[in-house]
């Protein structure tokens, strides 16, 4: 990236001055949108087109703030790696909660997003990476999660997913949480109609995109002795035809009905299950999607927040649903989509 001067603006509908909350600045500079908040006891947050880059809480004012958090920006701005942080949260609302977090392949993931939260929340981890290749992009993200159990998964291979569960039983004895972020589909049978998808097309992109959950919640269950909560991803798309989708929509339709039956098994033992629908973002899954692009743009353009979501908005609001205030809610497909679900 080339060395590019921001150019920082207060958000002014935001009041400013003495007494103000939290104030907002944005700027672009290299094609990059970048955002800052700064909170009056010395708190804040930089994102860099949407994802949460650094934060600082331990400076004196909101003043100081800015001036730490732009300084990391410039860095950014000239091409300077920085380093994936956990967002500061204050509340340890998950704390002496343990987890297991599957589908983390790279610091886009939809799955890093939550095993950021649930860390900052408090919680310990365990993290699955796909296989030798993906491990060197997991395992920095690993070290910065503190992951006390960092062990291959490909739901392919036979036993890998008994292993995974099985070394958390040795180590932990216990799970309070799986957050199941995977989804696969053969090209062939992904970019074709739905109307002329093979058999094995379709049962593979079922056997990883919804079997792996339902087998999941199976392997989990003597281990949630005291209760818990399991999530998957979804997508929009199996409810309504999305240009495109195909034949994952037919899974995601499969993966919130097996929500809605493992919710009604597992509620009697306080066992919860939620799919979570996030709005469409830029991930190595999304890129095996035709016109992907079309989809972010009349995303951002109909839902009524009028702006994508991040991997971090999907991450705090499924760290909420593990918290026991959340625990009258089961059987849920939630939409973490800006609103965009609820229009014409
Ligand atoms: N990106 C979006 O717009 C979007 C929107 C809604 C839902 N989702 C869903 O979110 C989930 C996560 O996808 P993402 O967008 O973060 O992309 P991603 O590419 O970052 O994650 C997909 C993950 O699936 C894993 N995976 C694929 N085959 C596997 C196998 N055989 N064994 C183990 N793991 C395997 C990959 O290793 C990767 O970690 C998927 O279920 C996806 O359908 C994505």
């Amino acid at each position: 990236m080339c060395a590019v001067k921001a150019d920082w603006k207060a958000n002014q509908k935001l009041a400013a001055g003495k007494g103000a909350t939290v104030q907002e600045f944005t700027a672009s500079a290299g094609g990059a949108r970048l955002e800052i908040d700064v909170a009056p006891w010395g708190e804040g947050h930089l994102k860099i087109n949407g994802r949460q880059v650094a934060h600082v809480n331990d400076v004196k004012d909101r003043r100081q703030a800015f001036h730490e958090l732009k300084k990391i920006a410039d860095r950014y701005m000239e091409g300077q790696p920085v380093k994936p942080v956990l967002p500061a949260v204050k509340a340890k609302l998950l704390d002496g909660k343990k987890g297991l977090i599957v589908g983390i392949a790279n610091e886009n993931s939809i799955a890093w997003g939550c095993a950021k939260a649930f860390r900052a929340f408090g919680a310990e981890l365990a993290v699955t990476y796909l296989n030798d290749k993906a491990k060197k992009y997991v395992q920095p993200l690993a070290e910065v999660l503190e992951a006390s159990i960092v062990v291959p998964l490909d739901v392919n291979t036979p036993g890998q997913m008994e292993a995974v569960f099985e070394r958390i039983s040795e180590e932990w004895g216990k799970l309070d949480f799986v957050v199941h972020s995977i989804a696969f589909s053969p090209k062939d049978a992904l970019h074709g109609r739905v109307v002329d998808v093979s058999r094995e097309g379709f049962l593979t992109t079922m056997d990883v995109s919804c079997w792996t959950f339902i087998r999941m919640a199976h392997l989990a269950e003597p281990l949630m002795r005291k209760g818990g909560a399991l999530f998957t991803m979804t997508y929009y798309g199996s409810q309504r035809v999305v240009k495109n989708y195909n034949i994952m929509g037919v899974a995601k339709a499969a993966l919130e009905g097996a929500v809605r039956y493992l919710a009604a098994e597992l509620g009697p033992k306080g066992i919860r299950v939620h799919a979570i629908s996030p709005g469409p973002l830029a991930t190595r899954a999304a890129s095996g999607i035709p016109e992907f692009d079309a989809l972010l743009a009349k995303a951002e353009a109909k839902a009524p927040a009028r702006r994508l979501v991040s991997i971090d908005d999907v991450g705090v609001a499924t760290a909420f649903l593990a918290h026991d205030a959340a625990r009258l809610m089961t059987g849920e497909t939630l939409y973490i989509d800006g609103g965009y679900h609820v229009i014409d």
